[in-house]
């Protein structure tokens, strides 16, 4: 068991087993987005509020984050926050809008708008209530905590394009037409993201993931050369505090040998490509997380549990697998084909000669 574990007491290290691909009792199990819309209890402690509005609150951003654990034993808590907090808190006019997402008064656009952006962030001054949420988490929980950030490119997405996007039109303008101002702008965030990240582990996160949700817009010779030095900062930069480092993105099949080689020990994929194939392409040595599509999870059970098995098989056994969706649990998921999961997960890849 590790050091960690031995000061707080928990006992569920499965996942941060996982994590180093070291042999585990049973797979590990949570999902993204576990806290949310499709559970009446947050929809209950969310009411009207602002998604931000209802981060910058520890007590309720606690709260949220222990909902899901009440109702099913997944491996892994993750702060309830959301990507957009540490970059409400850098200088930039951001609203999240129920339904769209996130919404940016006055889009970057020009190299000017780059200086807008506050590096560093100052963590103490500015999120701070994020750090508390995360110590008082610690005392509360008996499974690991993971922190997490958004990746740079994602976004830069968000605040160049001033919402989400389908083609990234206006991101991708920036990047081909300004070279500079995009590395500067990347740069920016990069420094602000791993300043972040690097506080939720002095705080006491005991695992991180980095979001790249939106990166799979990108063909691999323009992520190797805008996105990837950038990963690679992050990621080596996080390398001696010593947690275990996942690396998330939709859509990024033929982008997986490169993430690999941003060094981090978790690669997170979506259900485009089936997890073998994804395996193989970060190569066996590094753990793979996912990646059941997250709308099947709203058919019938009997649906669930066939696809989830043809995960499990794909995973083939093999140390380093941390089971989860393709991307977030969605709102219309009903709970129980999730408590269900888990259940499941963790039925079939027992393994007896392993004690937790
Ligand atoms: O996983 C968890 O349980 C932790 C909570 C979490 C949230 N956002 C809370 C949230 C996490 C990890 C995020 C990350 C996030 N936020 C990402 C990366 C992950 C991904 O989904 O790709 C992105 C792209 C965002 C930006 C964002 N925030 C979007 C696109 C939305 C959805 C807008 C909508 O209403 O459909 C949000 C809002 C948001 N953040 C919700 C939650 C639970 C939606 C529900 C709500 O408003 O309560």
């Amino acid at each position: 068991m590790s050091e960690q574990f031995e000061r707080s007491g928990q006992v569920n290290d499965r996942f941060l087993r996982a994590c180093r691909s070291f042999e585990v009792d049973r797979t590990p199990v949570w999902f993204m987005r576990q806290a949310g819309r499709y559970l009446p209890e947050y929809r209950a402690l969310r009411k009207d509020l602002g998604i931000l509005e209802f981060c910058r609150n520890p007590e309720r951003a606690v709260e949220a984050t222990l909902q899901p654990l009440r109702r099913m034993e997944v491996d892994a808590a993750i702060l309830f926050s959301d990507i957009m907090v540490p970059v409400a808190e850098m200088g930039v006019d951001v609203r999240v809008e129920p339904g769209l997402g996130p919404v940016v008064a006055d889009p970057f656009r020009s190299p000017k708008d780059v200086s807008r952006l506050r590096p560093p962030l100052e963590v103490e001054a500015s999120v701070s209530y994020v750090m508390e949420a995360i110590r008082v988490l610690r005392k509360e929980l008996t499974v690991p905590l993971i922190g997490f950030a958004g990746a740079p490119f994602t976004l830069a997405s968000y605040l160049v394009e001033g919402r989400a996007s389908r083609t990234f039109e206006r991101t991708k303008a920036l990047m081909y037409g300004d070279r500079r101002t995009w590395h500067h702008l990347m740069t920016s965030l990069t420094a602000n993201v791993l300043t972040y990240l690097r506080a939720e582990v002095e705080a006491g996160v005991q695992a991180v993931q980095v979001f790249d949700s939106w990166v799979g817009t990108l063909d691999p010779a323009d992520y190797a050369h805008f996105v990837l030095p950038h990963m690679r900062e992050i990621f080596s930069g996080l390398a001696d505090l010593g947690v275990p480092r996942i690396h998330f993105g939709v859509g990024t099949a033929e982008l997986l040998t490169l993430m690999r080689d941003a060094g981090a020990d978790v690669v997170g994929v979506d259900w485009r490509i089936l997890l073998n194939d994804a395996w193989e392409r970060v190569g066996f040595d590094v753990g793979v997380q996912g990646n059941l599509d997250p709308a099947v999870c709203l058919a019938p059970w009997e649906a669930v549990e066939l696809k989830a098995l043809a995960v499990l098989r794909r995973a083939a056994g093999r140390p380093g697998h941390i089971f989860n969706l393709g991307h977030g649990v969605l709102p219309g998921t009903p709970v129980e084909n999730l408590q269900r999961l888990v259940e499941l997960v963790h039925e079939r890849t027992a393994n007896p000669g392993e004690a937790s």
